[in-house]
This record gives structure tokens, C-alpha cells and sequence, in this order.
């Protein structure tokens, strides 16, 4: 298949929504809990969280047209500033799935989905008790993307929350050892598995690919 920009705007709208969806790749897999100032607790799947930089440790988020649907997630971000974003474990993909209906403000995905709020410290937001790794983080910026009306979600981790036994030595984080997920398109979850690690890439160091 190869398709030029006219014939990519020519598909069906379905066909065309989950091909651009699915061609970037595998996505990280995360729940994101909010809590409205009213004490409602919200939880929704997220596979758009992106690495921002690390000094200070920021994370995004791409959050969809705020517009017409009610978006519980961003509203109660606004409210109060604070969220969680935690790893989507393979054994709870069905459950984590599900967050995605749009339920009505006082239904709590978390009871309808089977999940557990999850208190830490005096922080605001709910974590996701199911998940094993998690951050807590406080909105910093807002990026709106002009064409097409999404917004870069920009936040700092407040929070980092992790079993001792999935960072090494170095810090590095093996995501298989809690069965982190993955996402491609809007509805399929993959496992992750290490391929192979290597040390940092110095031009010196480029193996002879010839021979
Ligand atoms: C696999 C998957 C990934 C999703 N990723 C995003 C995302 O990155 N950004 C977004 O705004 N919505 C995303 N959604 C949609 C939200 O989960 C959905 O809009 C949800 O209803 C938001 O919940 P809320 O209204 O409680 O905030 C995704 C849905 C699915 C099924």
C-alpha cells in the first residue's frame, strides 16, 4: 500500500482515523487519575504520555478538542492542577480499556472499571493501585496545537513511584519486569519484551555494519 496526502483524505473516515492512529508504532499504555474540587475521582487511558526532558523531569500529553465533548480529565486538571499517570500493566488491559466510555461526571471509571483509587502522601490526584509504576505530576504549561485543536498537556513529576527491583544500578527501568503495555492504534495492546540494550552511541564506537 502507499498512499500520497489527496488519497490519505479520501479514505473512509474510520479507515483513515485507524491507519494514522496505528502508523506511528507501539505507544506507552497509561492511566491518567484526576480528582475534581468536588472530591470526583476520574480515571482514562492515555497512549499519547511523551518524554519532555528530564532537568526538570517533564512529561506531555496530548489531550483531544476540549470543545463539545466533555473532557472530565482536562477539566479536572484545570480545577486543581494535579494528575497521575500510571503504567498500564498487561493483566489490567480490559479494565484500563473501558475508561475510554464516555461516562457521565458522577460515575467514577474507577468503581465501573474495576479499579482502585489509590491515596499517596497528601497528593491530590489518585493513583491507579493496579499499576506499578507511577508519577505524580503538576500541570505546568499548555500547548495549544492551532490546527486541529488538541493541546500539549505539559507536566512536572511531583511524585515517582516505582517497585525498588525494576530500576538498576544505572537507573534504567526494566519494563517487562511489571509487565508494562503497549497500544497500537486505539484498540490493540501489545506486551513489551527487551530486544537488546547498548551503551551510549559515540561515532568512535559504530560497529563495521558492512562485514
Ligand atoms: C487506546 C486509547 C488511547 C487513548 N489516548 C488518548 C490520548 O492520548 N489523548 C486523549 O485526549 N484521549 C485519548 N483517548 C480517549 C480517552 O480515553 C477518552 O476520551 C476518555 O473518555 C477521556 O475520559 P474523560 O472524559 O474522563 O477525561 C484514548 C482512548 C483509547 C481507547
Amino acid at each position: 500500500m502507499q498512499l500520497n496526502k489527496v488519497e490519505i483524505q479520501k479514505l473512509e473516515h474510520k479507515k483513515r482515523l485507524n491507519i494514522i492512529n496505528s502508523i506511528t508504532g507501539i505507544k506507552p499504555a497509561n492511566l491518567i487519575g484526576t480528582k475534581s474540587n468536588a472530591d470526583e475521582p476520574n480515571v482514562a487511558i492515555f497512549s499519547s504520555v511523551v518524554h519532555l526532558g528530564s532537568n526538570p523531569a517533564l512529561i506531555g500529553f496530548i489531550m483531544r478538542p476540549t470543545g463539545e465533548v466533555p473532557r472530565h480529565t482536562y477539566e479536572n486538571i484545570k480545577e486543581n492542577g494535579f494528575y497521575t499517570i500510571n503504567h498500564v500493566p498487561s493483566v489490567i488491559v480490559n479494565r484500563a480499556h473501558y475508561t475510554s466510555a464516555k461516562v457521565n461526571r458522577s460515575v467514577s471509571e474507577f468503581d465501573r472499571c474495576g479499579l482502585t483509587e489509590e491515596y499517596i502522601g497528601n497528593f491530590h490526584a489518585p493513583f491507579v493501585k493496579e499499576c506499578h509504576i507511577k508519577m505524580g505530576m503538576k500541570l505546568i504549561d499548555e500547548i495549544p496545537i492551532k490546527i486541529n485543536g488538541t493541546i500539549m498537556m505539559v507536566g512536572e513529576i511531583q511524585e515517582l513511584i516505582l517497585p525498588d527491583r525494576a530500576v538498576d544500578e544505572k537507573g534504567y527501568i526494566d519494563l517487562s519486569l511489571f509487565n508494562s503495555s503497549g497500544i497500537g492504534g486505539l484498540n490493540t495492546y501489545y506486551s513489551v519484551a527487551p530486544i537488546a540494550s547498548f551503551p551510549y552511541a559515540r561515532p568512535e564506537e559504530i560497529p563495521d555494519f558492512s562485514k
